[in-house]
């Protein structure tokens, strides 16, 4: 099967070019101008952008938390994200305490396998450092194309690790050609204004908000950077949300370390007003959302290449899941939904309204992911070799966000209602058309692990 894309402006983190584009079987295989290929389809992309597939490297499909499942399973959920042009994900699988990495895996394999439409990768969150956990990492780096460690200074009694564990894995990763990611806020000072809202009757959800201030992220993503750097080992914090951390990270650039960072994009895009709404825990989230002067700070470190991925931290709960914390915002299951929304927010909202460049979209929502997460150039970008993930989008159309036209499988949405400009058309993923005119052409079962490389912070 082959594909001739005509006359789309393709851009990639470093290029900016209007050219067509030759895809044969699973790869791109010669890009130029006025290619004179046969080819089986031609596809006309003129007066559109034409971007590699976006990756987004946090989300979590049909997850165990909170006492239910995230909602959207790995079919819907890889499907919705190639609504929005996005051809890779990377999921999370959860060690349990006591259990083995490998048991682990095995459970999330019982769930994934066979039913993803579009990519996808893991994650291993480590919940659990002992001497067995150590023993399994240099397996998962090596053998299973895993090479990426998270963990949760959070969620205390639940998956949150102390900071000996913390260094320990560090050590291991390291040695091993790994990264570690972390959830980065202080568990132990959240778990007591936790209880202390709850003593005092303050049970709505504002109240998760104000048992996570700004001080709990900014301590621990210094903490974690000072732990980074004493071991040597590259780490990545996921979800970074607000001014204080940010600056954290800037002070261990003046000793010239490379922290690297990742926003979502909900803490670029909409703020903690949210929380004083009667359906205020469709916003419950951890971190929570943030105020103005933090979305300016998280645009301006996007701009100065601090903050180098935006992604989303998927995690959809249902209206009635989330009615499970109606009385206490402590039971509310943390996260939101916005897998297909991503590319298109942040085209309009970034690009469109002129906060980043075109190249730096790129960067941040497709190349950079790549990198950091050791897949590129397989991934990421558009060059020769490479996968066809491609996504053919109309900078110009204006268009609504609304449950009643997503994906996803969650009755609401977080940005009901929005405006945005710029829509995702057609998308490729390894050389088939797996979206076109708002229709998927791919089955559950077409999208396939995507096993990674070694990584060493450096991108
Ligand atoms: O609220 C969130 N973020 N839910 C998913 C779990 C996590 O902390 O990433
Ligand atoms: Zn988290
Ligand atoms: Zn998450």
């Amino acid at each position: 099967m082959s594909i001739l894309i005509k006359n789309g402006r393709i851009i990639t983190a470093d290029s900016d070019q209007v050219a067509d584009i030759f895809i044969e079987g699973e790869k791109i295989k010669t890009i130029g101008k006025n290619l004179s290929r046969q080819a089986d389809e031609t596809i006309d992309a003129s007066g559109k952008l034409v971007f590699p597939g976006g990756i987004d490297p946090h989300v979590h499909l049909d997850m165990p938390f909170m006492g239910t499942y995230s909602s959207d399973n790995y079919e819907t959920g890889t499907r919705a994200a190639l609504f929005g042009g996005t051809t890779m994900v990377i999921d999370f699988i959860l060690q349990k305490q006591g259990n083995s990495l490998q048991a682990a895996l095995n459970e999330w394999r019982s769930r994934s396998n066979g039913n993803c439409v579009g990519d996808y990768s893991f994650h291993m969150a480590v919940t659990d450092f002992n001497e067995g956990t150590k023993k399994e990492i240099k397996h998962f780096v090596e053998e299973e194309g895993i090479t990426s460690f998270k963990t949760f200074m959070a969620y205390k009694g639940a998956l949150m690790i102390d900071d000996r564990q913390m260094v320990g894995l560090m050590e291991e990763v390291k040695k091993q050609g790994g990264l570690v990611t972390v959830h980065a806020t202080n568990g132990d000072m959240i778990d007591y204004l936790v209880s202390k809202h709850r003593e005092e009757g303050k049970l709505s959800p504002l109240y998760h908000y104000l048992s996570q201030p700004e001080v709990t992220e900014a301590e621990a993503s210094e903490r974690f950077a000072d732990m980074a750097n004493y071991t040597g080992c590259p780490g990545y914090i996921v979800h970074l949300t607000c001014e204080g951390a940010l600056n954290a990270v800037r002070n261990a650039t003046r000793r010239n370390q490379n922290v690297l960072v990742e926003t979502c994009i909900q803490y670029l895009v909409i703020d903690a007003s949210l929380y004083e709404r009667v359906d205020g825990a469709k916003w419950v989230m951890s971190p929570p959302l943030r105020e103005k002067k933090d979305q300016q700070t998280l645009w301006a470190g996007i701009n100065q290449g601090i903050v180098k991925v935006v992604a989303t931290d998927h995690c959809p709960f249902k209206w009635q899941q989330k009615l499970m914390g109606k009385d206490d915002f402590s039971k509310i299951p943390n996260g939101h939904p916005a897998i297909e929304n991503r590319m298109e927010l942040l085209f309009s909202e970034g690009v469109y309204n002129g906060r980043i460049s075109l190249n730096k979209y790129v960067e941040v929502a497709c190349t950079n992911p790549a990198k950091i997460f050791g897949m590129f150039p397989r991934k990421g970008t558009i060059g020769i070799d490479s996968d066809a993930d491609i996504v053919i989008f109309d900078p110009n159309e204006k268009h609504s966000i609304s449950a009643s036209s997503h994906h996803m499988n969650v009755d609401y949405s977080a940005y009901e209602g929005w405006e945005l400009t710029g829509k995702v058309k057609t998308v490729l993923l390894r050389g088939r058309v797996a979206i076109d005119n708002n229709v998927c052409k791919l089955e559950k079962g077409y999208g396939q692990f995507i096993k990674r490389n070694k990584v060493n912070g450096m991108i």
